[in-house]
């Protein structure tokens, strides 16, 4: 029985490292500056380091890959929230949504925030500083809903 278990780790261990030989190609692509959010939307600074601690990792092209997400299958799970969010909100590409897009992006931030969706929990687990306090949460809101008229 014990032999059996010792097989079945020796196996399980030497998957895992052939499994590393199997990665995505988890990369930033290039950012244009003239596309960035900052470009053409006010962003204090105090909302900037919100943004940077909390949501640009999954939401910009200038994400920032902690150790593990070298490890498979670690690389895949963090691959897919990325290229989801990015899909969803990318704030490096901003200039290339219409204004009616990005109306609807700067309202679902604060909505995404009120419901309590963003940031991704997962995300936390790894990345304690992302946590929001109400506080931050209100005032990112607040500044998404001001921001509206001033994205055109
Ligand atoms: C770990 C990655 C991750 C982080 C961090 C993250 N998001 Fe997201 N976000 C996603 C993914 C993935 C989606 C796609 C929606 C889904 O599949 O649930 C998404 C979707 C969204 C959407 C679109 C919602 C919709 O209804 O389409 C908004 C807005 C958003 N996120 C805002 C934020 C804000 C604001 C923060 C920071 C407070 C944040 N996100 C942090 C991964 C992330």
């Amino acid at each position: 029985m014990i032999k059996a278990f010792k097989y079945v780790v020796i196996a399980f261990v030497g998957l895992l490292l052939v499994a590393q030989l199997i990665r995505p190609n988890i990369t930033n692509p290039p950012v244009d500056p003239a596309e960035r959010l900052e470009t053409s939307v006010d962003v204090p600074a105090d909302i900037a380091a919100i943004l940077k601690r909390s949501c640009n990792d999954c939401h910009t092209n200038e994400t920032a890959y902690p150790w593990y997400s070298q490890i498979t299958p670690v690389n895949w799970w963090l691959k897919n929230h990325i290229d989801h969010g990015r899909e969803h909100l990318n704030f490096s590409t901003w200039a290339r949504y219409t204004p009616n897009q990005k109306e609807k992006r700067l309202e679902e931030v604060c909505e995404v925030l009120e419901s309590g969706e963003m940031p991704l929990p997962s995300y936390l687990w790894g990345h304690r500083d992302a946590v929001l306090s109400a506080d931050d949460a209100k005032k990112l809101c607040e500044w998404a809903l001001a921001s509206k008229p001033l994205s055109r």
